[in-house]
């Protein structure tokens, strides 16, 4: 009986990795969220989440996000809240079966891209790259620097009323202010917010975030579009989010899986004319 010769030894032993490599491959592909739901949970994030719960889900207005949550079934738990909101508090609720924005297969997402904190595998958020504005000019007797206040006003307001103050999950603010002085009306909705509604107080005074100042440039940048037409888009600029075995590593994996076979193939071909 003849040996196996040398070559063909190694051809088995590259065989064998090259299976055992495609079998560990396949669970990882087929548990868990894929990269699409990871990229779409953590754009909507960024969009609709990140200003309340912080850009790594550590919290600000909203609750922390990022933390071990303590139930059997965090899933259902998460997306729960996510689609009903909390009564009587900021978070609104997102499902279009509530009067939200996002369809179910988007809370999924989300709902995927929160759990993903818990194992601590933190996909990078992508960032809101904001197309500049173009300059707005001031309204002669308005007080405050509508430039300053349109980033003030992307960074807290787009995400409910709109980039273009269209109105999302809150009011349509582009429009013809049925006041006097539009102004002061505005400025003491900002300050005080609406009760008993998502628009909380933003004023220092009311509990709320933002200064006096902030609150009057944010002011001028919202009166500036009774004057304007100007309208700017909001472009998010997804990460690609790491997972696992697929993704970009997994094309490589399997680049290198291709070129084990063709050695394999050689291999043989060479030991089998010997
Ligand atoms: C306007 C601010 C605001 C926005 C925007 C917001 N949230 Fe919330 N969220 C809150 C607040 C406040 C709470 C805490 C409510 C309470 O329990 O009193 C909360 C609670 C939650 C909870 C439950 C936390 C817990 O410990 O039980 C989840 C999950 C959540 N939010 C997810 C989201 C997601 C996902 C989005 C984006 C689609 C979002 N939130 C947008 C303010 C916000
Ligand atoms: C979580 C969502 C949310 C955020 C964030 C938010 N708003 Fe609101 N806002 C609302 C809702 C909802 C209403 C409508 C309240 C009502 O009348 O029931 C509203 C109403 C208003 C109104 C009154 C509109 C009118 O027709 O009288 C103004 C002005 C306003 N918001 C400005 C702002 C500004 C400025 C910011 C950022 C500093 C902001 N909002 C952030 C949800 C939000």
């Amino acid at each position: 009986m003849q040996s196996p010769s040398r070559p063909r030894q190694v051809g088995l032993a590259l065989l064998i990795t090259l299976i055992l490599i495609i079998f560990w491959q396949v669970p990882a592909l087929a548990q868990g969220p894929t990269d699409e739901q990871l990229e779409l949970g953590g754009r909507l994030y960024a969009e609709n989440c990140a200003v309340c719960h912080g850009s790594s889900g550590e919290g600000r207005v909203g609750a922390t996000l990022s933390k071990d949550w303590p139930s059997i079934r965090p899933d259902l738990r998460v997306r729960t809240v996510i689609e009903e909101g909390v009564s009587g508090s900021p978070m609104p609720a997102w499902s279009q079966k509530k009067g939200g924005p996002l369809s179910d297969e988007e809370i999924e997402a989300l709902t995927l891209y929160i759990l993903s904190w818990e194992t601590g595998g933190v996909p990078p958020l992508p960032t809101l790259a904001v197309t500049p504005r173009p300059p707005i000019t001031p309204i002669p007797e308005v007080e405050g620097d509508p430039n300053r206040g349109a980033v003030l006003y992307d960074e807290n307001c787009a995400v409910c009323h709109g980039s273009n103050g269209e109105g999302r999950i809150g009011a349509r603010l582009a429009k013809e202010w049925p006041a006097i002085r539009p102004d002061l009306r505005v400025k003491t909705t900002i300050e005080r917010g609406v009760p008993g509604s998502p628009m909380s107080a933003w004023g220092r005074t009311y509990g709320g975030p933002l200064t006096g100042t902030d609150i009057d440039d944010i002011v001028a940048f919202i009166v500036s579009w009774q004057a304007s037409a100007d309208m700017v888009e909001l472009v998010p600029t997804p990460t690609p989010a790491p997972s696992a075995l697929s993704g970009p590593l997994g094309v490589v994996v399997m680049l290198v899986a291709l070129l084990a076979l063709v050695v394999v193939g050689v291999i043989g071909a060479l030991a089998r004319r010997e």
